[in-house]
């Protein structure tokens, strides 16, 4: 068997929460690979609307075992109040939930850190939603972090109060004020209720798995363009949210990739700052706010909207290598006569398809095709024969372009508003 991945080709906020949740009962293990609770994935089903940050979105499903990896970075507090509102809902979490010894710890003061960084960037800030995700990856690649094996060894403590002492100099750099007692009370308690949780080394187990021939789907948060490597730097996140983090994050060896499910919206959106090229700061940009209830899941920050952008959605497949494109919120774009996509950016007069290297300062403008919008509630609809011609015209489009099949269309919220298309073969 081999390891499924699921990830966001944008700048995250696709609908990951949902499609995982909607493929999990195909698999026998949910495993997240990267980032933490600066990741929401919201999920939507019997009216329930439920926002998940950490742990991964196949908690639902009975038939599943759930992992939070090695390459994630856990609050937590955030962790355990997750636990504790999936428990009111009567999940059983303990059964469901397994943590790698290798994930690091997000601790009070990488929090503090975060806004202390932020706030010393003044206008250049990164827009970060200030949940220490950055400090940890800093403390994990600088050889300095706690990693969750750690809570039950006897010198815990010790290496917790010799990492804060560091961090409360680089807060006395910053000249940064804070209160840190209550945030560590909290913290203490909530690594108790951790400790009765099992930890597993992750990589061993997933392997073994394999060997098994069970079915594991790898679940990633935020999105290529927020990939440190690869995202528009640097305004993006800490850890590498690309096909590539499932293999670090999980302990997973690139041969033993399978599907790689790239998901997008029919249109764009960001939070925080940096580059957007096709942003919309129109009447057509609020509407897509609007109809899509574009909003942070994790801030409540109003999303930045705009068109779909052709030649990052490349980029982004062909970092990743995805195989299946899923569409998400095609619904959104239902009141729109025409519809744009953009093709190309001009760049000081020239036509390119490409992203270049530094697009914040670039006069970079996109070029678009405008389609006929569909003017219809896909809302309702069960099957993709009932799709208006228009949007099928859409998906032609960008399959045509990307030549990569779109083989899910996803037509609202819930887990029931899920279109799963006939592969396809598409012109490349
Ligand atoms: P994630 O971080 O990738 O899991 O995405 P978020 O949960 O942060 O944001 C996606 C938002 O869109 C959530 O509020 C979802 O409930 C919602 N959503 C997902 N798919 C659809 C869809 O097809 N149509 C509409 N209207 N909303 C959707
Ligand atoms: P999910 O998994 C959308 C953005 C922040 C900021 C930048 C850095 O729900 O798709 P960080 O907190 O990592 O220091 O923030 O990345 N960002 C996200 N945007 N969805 C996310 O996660 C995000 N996680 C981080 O807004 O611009
Ligand atoms: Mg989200």
């Amino acid at each position: 068997m081999k390891v499924d991945v699921l990830l966001g080709l944008q700048w995250g906020d696709e609908g990951k929460g949902k499609i995982v949740d909607v493929l999990t009962p195909r698999y026998n293990y949910i495993a997240r690979f990267q980032g933490g609770p600066n990741a929401g994935h919201t999920l939507e089903f019997n009216g329930i609307k439920h926002v998940l940050r950490t742990i991964p979105s196949g908690i639902f499903h009975e038939g599943a075992v759930n992992i939070i990896g090695n390459g994630v970075v856990i609050d937590p507090v955030v962790v355990i109040a997750e636990i504790e509102a999936l428990l009111k809902m009567g999940v059983e979490v303990k059964k469901r939930l397994l943590f790698s010894k290798k994930a690091h710890l997000i601790l009070p003061t990488h929090r503090l850190l975060d806004a202390a960084s932020e706030a010393a960037k003044g206008s250049n800030k990164i827009g970060s939603t200030l949940k220490g995700i950055g400090p940890t990856y800093m403390d994990k690649t600088g050889r300095n972090g706690l990693r969750l094996g750690d809570i039950h060894t006897a010198d815990f403590r010790q290496k917790y109060s010799s990492l804060v002492e560091k961090h409360k100099q680089l807060l006395g750099f910053y000249n940064f004020s804070y209160q840190l007692e209550e945030m560590e009370q909290e913290w203490f308690k909530a690594i108790e209720e951790l400790k009765k949780y099992e930890q597993i080394e992750s990589e061993h187990f997933l392997n073994q798995a394999l060997s098994n021939n069970q079915a594991i789907l790898a679940e990633g948060a935020q999105g290529s363009l927020l990939d440190i490597d690869f995202g528009s730097y640097p305004f993006v996140t800490s850890s590498n949210t690309i096909c590539a983090g499932a293999c670090t994050g999980l302990g997973i060896a690139p041969n033993k990739i399978g599907n790689v499910y790239g998901i997008f919206k029919a249109y764009c959106t960001r939070v925080g700052s940096g580059p957007f090229p096709t942003e919309l700061h129109d009447a057509d940009g609020d509407k897509i706010r609007n109809n899509g209830r574009e909003f942070g899941s994790v801030t409540g920050r109003p999303r930045r909207c705009g068109w779909l952008d052709l030649p990052a959605l490349k980029y982004a497949i062909a970092i990743n290598g995805v195989t299946e494109l899923l569409m998400m919120k095609a619904d959104v774009l239902s009141d729109f006569d025409t519809i744009k996509i953009c093709t190309h950016y001009l760049l000081e007069g020239k036509k390119i398809d490409y992203l270049p290297y530094d697009i914040q300062n670039e006069q970079l403008s996109p070029v678009y095709e405008e389609l006929k919008g569909w003017n219809k509630d896909l809302t309702q609809l069960n099957n993709e024969r009932d799709f208006p011609v228009e949007l099928i015209q859409y998906i032609a489009f960008v399959e045509k372009h990307t030549g990569v099949p779109i083989t899910v269309v996803s037509i609202g919220p819930d887990r029931t508003q899920t279109i799963i298309r006939n592969k396809k073969a598409v012109a490349v």
